[in-house]
């Protein structure tokens, strides 16, 4: 069987097991959404944001490119960020990253990527920004993972920084989440981002509202 007739077979089985528990489950999906979250996560195969975070259908908003990167000027993610929260109204952002995220290790490579290279160059960024941090650590893998993690962080200071994310803090307490999963145990982490505190550090330069 070729893998497009089994996911096409895997649907019918699905449609099936819902409404064997909810008859109404698709007539009651139809009729809109009201996510509390909004994740952003990396487009890697691996790492399925419903599935790891064991969600149905309606229950989160997703946005999913290379190495989970929110870019001001990428009007994909400004779409979803800006829709999630002012007509949505979702109470938390999430961003998720996951160690050995090929994006991440592309950009501690030195090779030229095409395309990808201004994506990729914003990764190298966080690197800079945390360049003193990560040539400390001596350990390849170390490092690797350590840039996931500032990387999840620095996507959600760029979050921050909007004027749609300071509007919800301020006005109905949104909070910012950085989180990373781990391939090689399934392992969801929260990095414990200081979401309050970097706020208060940052708005002296990026307060918009
Ligand atoms: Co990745």
């Amino acid at each position: 069987m070729s893998t497009f007739d089994k996911i096409f077979e895997n649907n019918a089985h699905w449609i099936e097991q819902k409404l064997t528990l909810d008859p109404g489950y698709f007539e009651q999906l139809a009729k809109g959404q009201a996510p509390e979250i909004l994740y952003i996560g990396c487009s890697d195969s691996r790492v399925t944001a419903e599935d790891l975070m064991g969600v149905q259908p309606g229950e989160v908003f997703v946005h999913r490119n290379i190495a989970n990167m929110v870019i001001s000027i990428d009007m994909n993610v400004m779409s979803v960020v800006n829709y999630a929260i002012r007509h949505l109204k979702v109470k938390q952002v999430v961003v998720c990253g996951h160690y050995f995220c090929g994006g991440v290790k592309a950009a501690m490579q030195s090779s030229d990527l095409g395309i990808l290279n201004p994506w990729l160059r914003n990764i190298r960024d966080v690197y800079r920004l945390h360049k003193t941090e990560l040539n400390n650590l001596t350990d390849e893998g170390e490092r690797y993972n350590r840039l996931v993690e500032l990387n999840v962080q620095e996507q959600c200071v760029n979050l921050i920084k909007t004027a749609v994310v300071q509007q919800a803090y301020k006005e109905r307490g949104l909070s910012v989440h950085g989180w990373v999963f781990d391939v090689h145990s399934g392992k969801l982490i929260d990095l414990k981002i200081d979401f309050p505190k970097i706020l208060a550090e940052i708005m002296e330069i990026y307060r918009i509202i």
